[in-house]
């Protein structure tokens, strides 16, 4: 068992050795901009999580539930700020995830399968790896200096 432990932790350090340059698309953001993104990112990965849950216990009704808040509805709390300042391909990306996770929802109540929605998930999840392998976050100093700091912060 250990031996087979190294040996594969061997495969994950060469591989990672030999990609050493990370490069992704860049996406040049500043602190809060990044902050946004992760935070949603995060919100994705639980919403994920828990509509796993809800489908191991078979309660459609939750499954449904939890999709829906990572749905359109999720897309329409502020990512307008940031619509600006990121690609066009991207946004359609984070959008077309949005409206899958909507699509999961209305399954889930309607043909209540979870084998279905275990395959809409499926399809799902390879658009946030898509995603990830094409973008990366670079945060750029100035334009977060400028914004996140009010003039009373200059005395603490
Ligand atoms: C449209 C692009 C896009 C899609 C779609 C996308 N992500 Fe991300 N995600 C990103 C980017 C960009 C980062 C930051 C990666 C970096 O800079 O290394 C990120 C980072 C994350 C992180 C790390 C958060 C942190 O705090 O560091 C998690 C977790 C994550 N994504 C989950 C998901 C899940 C789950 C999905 C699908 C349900 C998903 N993402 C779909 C672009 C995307």
């Amino acid at each position: 068992m250990k031996k087979i432990y190294v040996l594969v932790m061997c495969l994950i350090a060469t591989t990672v050795m030999a990609a050493d340059i990370d490069e992704r698309k860049v996406l040049s953001l500043n602190e809060m901009q990044r902050h946004h993104i992760l935070t949603e990112m995060n919100a994705l990965l639980l919403g994920t999580q828990q509509i796993l849950q809800a489908l191991s216990e078979e309660d459609m009704m939750a499954v449904a539930r939890h999709a829906r808040m990572l749905g359109m509805a999720m897309a329409h709390t502020g990512e307008n700020h940031l619509r600006s300042v990121l690609p066009e391909d991207f946004m359609q990306l984070g959008m077309s995830v949005h409206q899958s996770f909507d699509q999961i929802a209305a399954d889930a109540e309607t043909l209540k399968n979870p084998k279905h929605t275990l395959g809409q998930l499926s399809t799902t999840l390879q658009r946030c790896v898509t995603c990830h392998t094409t973008y990366q976050i670079r945060t750029t100093d100035l334009p977060a200096e400028a914004e996140a700091q009010p003039a009373h912060h200059k005395h603490h």
